[in-house]
């Protein structure tokens, strides 16, 4: 091959080359529990502690070894992958393994339904595919029942029912002049213009509402209900709109229901008079929301918010979207974030550390009140509910269940430990650390704003939104810490490692961060950049 060509980057250079700038363009070559180890251009290895973990993806850590024996003795059991369109047990059993945990958790017996898929932001698209093929299926029996009482109506002018419509509704409808003078020209005239202006508000397309800072994935869809407007703005015209509410004003949310709302006109015919009245249209597809917002800062909802949202929606019936694929899996300390603020979805997502960090799988749970048959015939994905990953989600359920749920309480008492360093640390460096967030190991160390600093390369660096990025490199270079900021506050450095977190390695942690807090107090960027 020419040598030229084989030198040639291909895979994302420009963000290879972003990272070299930075430091971070190193290149793993092993990991196991919370340790990535890269080789230096001398080939020896170095270890560094992961506190990522994936962004999220490996609660159990990085080839936990039980895992991976299990995924071995599958492949060399020759488990069957690919074998759509047939029976698929282990799928029913891992659904029913996780309706269990919804009972204990939630107290909610309704079994949920479920759909598979290949990740975070699939899963959460076929959520809201769902939800608009349920508004849809709605809006049709709507019609048919208006349609259903045009002919009620019809009959009832004819048998000299009076026709009543308000000047509202004549203006609303276009028609003009005194319908209800005409007799049966009258009636018809109105449900002609019934039929145009329903017809047209139906056919509008669905709005979707999320708490402001809201991130569900990167793919066409998901990504409108990212609020993060990089990512998001470039690709409205493929989508449908999302409204972000900012739900920590109680009324918020449903001063934006109320705004959303359309109606359709229906007809009703009664003690010998037909009247023209509203009806609500569904055009709210659903309410999306992370219970632990990740990619906002690391922001965790309280019990309170919880209850407005649920009860807005309900009142409303918009159905909610928990997505948990961040914050679900063990992570918050139970195996739903949302069940400790008791916030029970009509669809519940999963994915990252579903595939135990080694499968690519999602999963989206659906209420049974709420469910569809009639997606299942629209609806799959080659890869989705495969045996190989479904056998290991199904493994890794069953690793965070055992022993009583040891899991769930070590990432409570783990997180805990590691909470109370950050804590400590913006206690003694206030100057430096703004904020510290989070539950279990879910959790979020903010940085005050440095687009001030007397450094260029600070000032540059955090003038670009790029502060987290630059401390991430120093961490990486200097301490060996693999730690990033989320995705939209760039300012804020996230801690996801796994329940395995040792205290040798939290110390690790907080020594490394007290040399970045001494480094940032110096305002010292050439050390950070190049350190
Ligand atoms: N939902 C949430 C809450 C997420 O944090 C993510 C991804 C997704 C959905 C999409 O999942 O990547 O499997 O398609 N968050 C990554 C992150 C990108 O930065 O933590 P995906």
């Amino acid at each position: 091959m020419n040598p030229v060509v084989e030198k040639l980057e291909l895979a994302e250079p420009h963000l290879a080359n972003w990272l070299s700038t930075l430091g971070l363009d190193v290149e793993y070559v092993r990991s196991g529990g919370n340790t990535l180890f890269y080789r230096r251009a001398d080939g020896t290895e170095i270890p560094v502690l992961d506190l990522v973990g994936g962004y999220g993806s490996v609660v159990l850590g990085h080839n936990n070894p039980e895992i991976v024996a299990y995924a071995k003795s599958l492949l060399d059991g020759g488990t069957p992958v690919h074998a759509q369109f047939s029976r698929h047990p282990y799928a029913n059993d891992l659904a029913w393994k996780i309706n269990g945990i919804i009972h204990r958790e939630f107290g909610d017996p309704e079994p949920y339904s479920a759909i598979f898929a290949n990740s975070g932001a699939e899963a959460n698209e076929v959520a809201v595919k769902h939800a608009e093929l349920d508004r849809v299926l709605k809006l049709a029996e709507l019609l048919e029942g208006v349609a259903a009482h045009a002919e009620e109506a019809r009959a009832a002018v004819g048998t000299g029912a009076r026709l009543e419509v308000s000047a509202e509704a004549l203006a609303a409808l276009g028609v003009e002049g005194d319908p209800a003078q005409e007799g049966g020209e009258g009636i018809e005239r109105v449900l002609a213009a019934v039929d145009r202006v329903n017809a047209e508000r139906a056919g509008a397309a669905p709005v979707f509402l999320a708490p402001e800072g809201s991130f569900h994935g990167k793919l066409i869809g998901s990504v409108q209900f990212t609020h993060n407007p990089g990512y998001r703005t470039p690709f409205t015209a493929l989508a449908a709109r999302c409204r972000f509410v900012d739900v920590s004003r109680p009324e918020a949310l449903t001063e934006a229901i109320d705004e959303e709302r359309r109606s359709l006109f229906d007809l009703r015919a009664e003690d010998g008079t037909v009247r023209v009245v509203e009806r609500e249209l569904p055009v709210i597809g659903a309410f999306l929301l992370e219970p632990i917002q990740g990619e906002a800062g690391i922001r965790v909802f309280d019990r309170e918010t919880a209850r407005r949202i649920q009860d807005a929606c309900a009142t409303a019936d918009i159905p909610i979207v928990v997505d948990e694929v961040q914050s679900g899996m063990g992570r918050s300390g139970a195996f739903f974030a949302a069940s400790h603020i008791g916030l029970r979805g009509d669809y519940i997502t999963l994915a990252k550390s579903l595939g135990g960090g080694i499968a690519k799988a999602g999963l989206t749970l659906v209420r049974g009140s709420r469910y569809r048959t009639d997606f299942e015939l629209v609806h799959s994905s080659t890869y989705a509910k495969d045996s190989f990953s479904t056998l290991i989600a199904a493994k890794t359920v069953d690793l965070l269940e055992a022993d009583d749920g040891k899991a769930y309480r070590l990432a409570e008492t783990r997180g805990n430990q590691l909470l109370a360093v950050l804590e400590g640390l913006r206690k003694e460096f206030g100057d430096i650390v703004a904020d510290v967030r989070g539950r279990g190991l879910m959790l979020g160390l903010e940085f005050h704003d440095q687009s001030g600093s007397t450094s260029e390369i600070i000032r540059e660096q955090a003038g670009a939104g790029l502060l987290g990025y630059l401390l991430s490199g120093y961490l990486l270079r200097v301490h060996s810490l693999r730690i990033f900021p989320t995705a939209s506050a760039t300012n804020t450095l996230r801690f996801e490692p796994s329940v395995y977190l040792t205290d040798e390695e939290i110390a690790r942690t907080e020594a490394g961060l007290r040399g970045l807090i001494a480094v940032l107090r110096e305002q010292d960027g050439e050390t950070l950049l190049h350190g």
